[in-house]
Formats: structure tokens, C-alpha cells, sequence
């Protein structure tokens, strides 16, 4: 069977977009490289030097001319700009309902985590038709998340989170790349990613698994990593509450003077492995730090559970 794709399936709502811009851009460059070897090959025979052509007062300025080859090239650039720059926006900004799923990359597999509690290694089950966002980390070197069929691609660094959103278009199984040099065995890091029905995504979700949510999951390594004990119920002396603190802003103490820092991933994850940094204001620097004991995995389930409780005293 002849099969040899010139292209990757469009399997996002993104992927035509993308396309439509690559294409306008190779165009246009095909038309200028064209219009150049063209233009080479007709002077070189009408001005060859046994030509008879008319050499005779060669027009030394054109204003028209010059109008035209400035503004012209200027404004496809800017209409390319344009048009690029609305697009990044777009892939950069996640709908607020959006599907949150955990990546962590590590010499060399992918591990992803549902907030349901599932987990898979080198491989992503997603629902048709509902967009999906990734918040996205490294255990050890820069990777790189790449799903060629969604047009989607984003580095993964340690020491920090990354996020990157798309929505499936397409029910079938499209390749998962490392798309980044990280080692001996870059090339076999990747896998599949599976775009389901919505009703089949659900059955998958609460297939197997471990049958506790990320956050659950994070709540048990609270207590087992004895954070409990100071950040929990009467013992809040010397640690500052969690409930609600995800999202809000917290006033930090830097030097005699106060800032104020928003709770997000970056925020627990620095105050979890390097919690003397960023000191909440009125609170002595006094807990230890986990860097090294917790893996990234861990301290993802970790983060839910301190967002899951916020969520609830929100409710309450
Ligand atoms: Cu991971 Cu290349």
C-alpha cells in the first residue's frame, strides 16, 4: 500500500489554523523565490552582452517603484504578524473550562495524571470535543511535549511549570513525541494519544486505576509527609492555614518589606522544596525543606489537594 503522508492528520480545532498560516507563509516565500529566479533568468538574457537591448539613460530613481517594494514586503510581514500574533494568543490562552491534566517528563518516558486519579505512562487518553490543558514539568532534564497532529508543542523544564491547551477534533490515535535532545534514548521517548468519544473517555476514567483523585491522593502524602502536622486544624501556630490560599494573592516577606505573590503551582511547589524563599509575612522560617523526597509526581497530587481544599471552603 502506497501510504506516504505529507502531512499530519489535522486532529485539533487548532490544527487548521495553523495550517492555513503555514501555507500563506510558504506562499508567499514561493512566489518571491519564484518571482527572483524568474527575473535572474530573463535579465541575464535580454541583458547579455551581445544583446542589443537599450542601454541608454537607465532611470536612476522611481518613486513608484520604491513605494512599492517598501510597502508591499511591509505589509505581508504585518499581515503575517498579525495574523501569527492572534494565533499565539489563541494557543496560549486555555478556556477556563478546560480539561486539566498532569505531564511529567523523565529520561525517558511521559507520565500523565488525570485529576480523576488515573494515571498512564507514554500514553494520553482525551475526550473528543473538549478542551484539554496541561500543566506540565520535568524530573530531570528539557524535554519537550509535541502532538505533530494537534500542531501543539511546548518544552517541559525542570523547576517549573509549563501549560499548554488544545482541543481534539478527531476521535483516532496520533503520536506522542519527546521533541527536545535529553539523552541516550530521546528517540523512543513518545507514545500515543487517544481521542475518545466522551462516554468511552468516562468508562476509561474510572476503569482500574487507583479509585482516589489526584486529590485524595495528595491529601494521604499531606499527612505522610507530616505537613499536616503544622499546617492543619489547631496546630496552625507556626504555619500558615491552606484552605483557600490557591489563587489568592499571599503577602510575602522580603527583607522589611511586604509583596504580594499569587498561590499558583509555581508558588506551593517553591514553598514546598525551597519553603525559606518566600516566607509568608508574620511567619518565622522555620519548615524544612522537601527538595529530593518528593517526586514530581507527588508534588503535583500534593498542589490538587491544597487547590481542592480551597475549592471547598469557597463553596462552604
Ligand atoms: Cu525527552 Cu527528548
Amino acid at each position: 500500500m502506497w501510504n506516504f503522508p505529507l502531512f499530519p492528520d489535522q486532529a485539533s480545532t487548532i490544527a487548521k489554523h495553523v495550517d492555513a498560516l503555514y501555507f500563506f507563509a510558504l506562499g508567499i516565500a514561493g512566489f518571491f523565490t519564484a518571482m527572483i529566479c524568474v527575473l535572474i533568468l530573463a535579465f541575464a538574457a535580454r541583458y547579455r552582452r551581445k544583446s542589443t537591448a537599450d542601454r541608454l539613460n537607465p532611470p536612476t530613481a522611481s518613486r513608484t517603484l520604491e513605494i512599492i517594494w517598501i510597502g508591499g514586503p511591509m505589509l505581508l510581514m504585518l499581515t503575517m504578524f498579525t495574523w501569527a500574533a492572534i494565533l499565539f494568543y489563541k494557543m496560549y490562552d486555555p478556556p477556563v473550562d478546560a480539561l486539566e491534566v498532569y505531564v511529567v517528563g523523565k529520561q525517558w518516558m511521559w507520565h500523565a495524571q488525570h485529576s480523576e486519579g488515573r494515571a498512564e505512562i507514554n500514553e494520553l487518553h482525551v475526550p473528543l470535543g473538549r478542551p484539554i490543558r496541561l500543566t506540565m514539568t520535568s524530573q530531570d532534564v528539557i524535554h519537550s511535549f509535541f502532538i505533530p497532529a494537534f500542531r501543539v508543542k511546548q518544552d517541559v523544564l525542570p523547576g517549573r511549570y509549563t501549560t499548554m491547551w488544545f482541543e481534539p477534533a478527531k476521535i483516532g490515535r496520533y503520536h506522542l513525541f519527546c521533541a527536545e535532545y535529553c539523552g541516550t534514548n530521546h528517540s523512543a521517548m513518545g507514545g500515543w494519544v487517544y481521542v475518545m468519544e466522551p462516554v468511552e473517555f468516562q468508562q476509561w476514567l474510572s476503569q482500574a486505576g487507583t479509585g482516589a483523585s489526584m486529590a485524595e491522593q495528595g491529601e494521604r502524602l499531606f499527612v505522610q509527609y507530616h505537613c499536616a502536622g503544622c499546617h492543619r486544624g489547631s496546630q496552625t501556630v507556626h504555619a500558615p492555614r491552606l484552605e483557600g490560599v490557591y489563587g489568592r494573592p499571599v503577602p510575602v516577606q522580603q527583607g522589611t518589606e511586604v509583596r504580594f505573590t499569587l498561590a499558583d503551582y509555581r508558588y506551593i511547589r517553591d514553598s514546598i522544596l525551597r519553603p525559606k524563599s518566600e516566607v509568608v509575612a508574620g511567619y518565622e522560617p522555620v519548615m524544612p525543606s522537601f527538595e529530593g523526597q518528593i517526586t514530581e509526581p507527588d508534588l503535583l497530587k500534593i498542589i490538587a489537594y491544597i487547590k481542592s481544599i480551597g475549592a471547598k471552603e469557597a463553596t462552604q
